[in-house]
């Protein structure tokens, strides 16, 4: 249901307290170290990781003696290739607004690169002389090192007991023990639960916890964070939000780009392990938790697996009627025509993997029992939206004669991207009618719209800027610890492994460009709820 184009906006101007620009600039700078890229090369570094650090360093946030180590088995590569590969990579990234060429000049000084074929452990000990050729300029205790994984999971086993053997990433007793050696998995972190606690069993076999920081990108989102501002610093919400108010939740991630060059990935993934297992089960979690008794990274955590464990399993005989996958087929996007998924590169034609989900799960805890909440995501669906709306439940009584059919639910909706924001619809009377309030009167849904452009200017630190930040910290409330990521395959596992098995006779589709396949309409359909229509 989505208002009507012409209903009028109330606006809630934000104002912003006169302390908030020096909270920004009072974002702790990170320790000295050095910030060794495995997959140095490849597609994240270019287009996330290298403007995350351009970014920083333009707001003053690294070290003076901060430096990148770049790795990949390419060995025709230098320092010299390796800075220009990376200028190119910054003119053409869009979270980079012009390339500053003195900063440039100053980060250029800070790039190096190293071949190396990561799987052999032989070759460890030319990054460790990279190492300590880059470290040599610092005082021992600052000579911290942040290896980051930004390569095919396949590969992850052998670096990390690579990185371990081969010394240049000891184990660290303590959380303060200087110079510190962190380690930062991507996503996917395995790709079913037991090859997650497989990965999590050698990661804390041979490092601690706390030098683990596994990513999950949405948390790093301003809107994702801002959940639980908006929960727990306001008290009018908490009253409100449970079973006996909050009559279903509805969360979309939908994209509109197809898989674009990633095919071979996809098609290993599908959209449940690329997007349900963490990023909207993120979502969900932070929605659902408890409050914390503080905004600790463990408190924040504990409260998040205790969601993911109350969620009800799904089992063979409840899947079929829980949850809906199809594929997209040929469409226009963007108004451009485009191609099914079939057709996609490395995509193979009779391919059985889903492009979007939807999926009703229940919290079976004292808050949500009863209370659906509904999950889809996509690509190729009909415009890029991640949101999360809480709808509450409807009057208990309407005395307003006929107009009152056509009430809409109030329902508050956090914005994740984009038009980042929070609104909440109401209904009111619509001015001028001749008659007093009886029951022909006429009533109509506005919003009330919070956006965080509007108040506050451009949204300015990309996910990887912030969530980079936190690592050079030792920041860990918006990393995914091991029991969290195990506990969202617990999950997710049983919808995995019943498609895998359970091939459809006929896979649904929707056309590329629409919002997804009637069998999702239907899905909640059936619970008289219809998918909203994400502004
Ligand atoms: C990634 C998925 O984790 O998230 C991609 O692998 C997806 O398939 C992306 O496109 C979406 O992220 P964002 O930040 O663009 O919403």
């Amino acid at each position: 249901m989505t208002p009507p184009p012409d209903a009028p906006v109330v606006s809630a101007r934000a104002k912003p307290h006169p302390q908030d620009g020096a909270q920004a600039a009072q974002r702790d700078r990170a320790d000295p170290c050095t910030l060794v890229i495995f997959g140095g090369l490849g597609d994240l570094s270019r287009r996330k990781l290298l403007p995350a650090i351009y970014q920083l360093m333009k707001e003053h946030l690294v070290d003076e003696q901060f430096a990148v180590l770049g790795v990949s088995r390419d060995e025709h590569q230098t320092d010299d290739t390796f800075r220009a590969t990376m200028r190119e990579a910054l003119s053409k990234s869009d979270e980079v607004h012009g390339v500053d060429d003195e900063l440039w000049d100053a980060l250029c000084r800070r790039l190096f690169f190293c071949s190396a074929d990561l799987t052999q452990s032989d070759d460890y000990a030319n990054i460790g002389k990279r190492l300590e050729e880059i470290e040599r300029v610092r005082a021992p205790e600052a000579r911290n090192r942040l290896f980051y994984l930004a390569v095919p999971p396949s590969v992850f086993e052998p670096i990390v007991r690579n990185l371990s053997s081969s010394g240049l990433a000891p184990r660290s007793r303590k959380a303060d023990e200087r110079p510190w050696v962190r380690i930062v998995v991507e996503k996917p972190f395995g790709r079913d639960l037991e090859s997650a606690m497989r990965l999590n069993n050698l990661l804390l076999g041979l490092f601690a916890e706390h030098q683990t920081y596994r990513i999950d990108h949405y948390l790093g989102k301003e809107t994702v964070q801002n959940i639980l501002v908006l929960r727990f610093a306001n008290s009018i919400f908490e009253p409100l939000w449970n079973r006996h108010w909050v009559q279903h939740v509805q969360i979309t991630a939908s994209e509109e780009v197809g898989v674009e060059d990633r095919g071979k990935y996809y098609e290993e993934a599908g959209v449940v392990r690329d997007m349900f297992q963490n990023h909207l089960l993120q979502l969900l979690s932070l929605t659902a938790m408890e409050p914390p008794a503080q905004m600790t990274a463990n408190a924040v955590r504990d409260e998040k697996v205790k969601v993911l464990k109350s969620i009800r399993w799904m089992t063979d005989e409840t899947i079929p009627g829980n949850a809906v996958r199809a594929q997209y087929t040929a469409g226009t996007s963007g108004g451009k025509s485009v191609t099914g998924y079939r057709q996609e590169k490395d995509v193979a034609s009779d391919s059985q993997v889903p492009t979007f989900a939807a999926v009703r799960l229940f919290i079976d805890n004292w808050r949500w029992n009863g209370v659906p909440f509904y999950l889809r995501s996509g690509k190729r669906l009909a415009k890029r939206t991640s949101e999360i709306a809480v709808q509450f439940s409807a009057p208990p009584h309407l005395m307003f004669g006929s107009t009152s059919e056509n009430l809409r639910p109030n329902t508050l909706v956090m914005r994740v991207q984009p038009n980042e924001g929070v609104s909440l619809n109401f209904e009111v009377k619509v001015p001028g009618a001749a008659v007093a309030l009886t029951s022909n009167i006429e009533i109509a849904p506005v919003d009330m719209d919070f956006d965080y452009a509007e108040a506050f200017g451009e949204i300015s630190a990309p996910a990887y800027e912030t969530l980079l930040l936190d690592v050079m910290i030792g920041e860990a409330t918006l990393f995914t610890r091991s029991d969290e990521v195990e506990a969202a395959w617990k999950v997710i596992d049983p919808l995995i492994k019943y498609w895998e098995s359970h091939p459809p006779k006929r896979m649904p589709t929707y056309a590329a460009g629409s919002w997804g396949p009637r069998e999702a309409d239907e899905l909640i359909e059936e619970d008289g709820v219809e998918w909203r229509e994400p502004t």
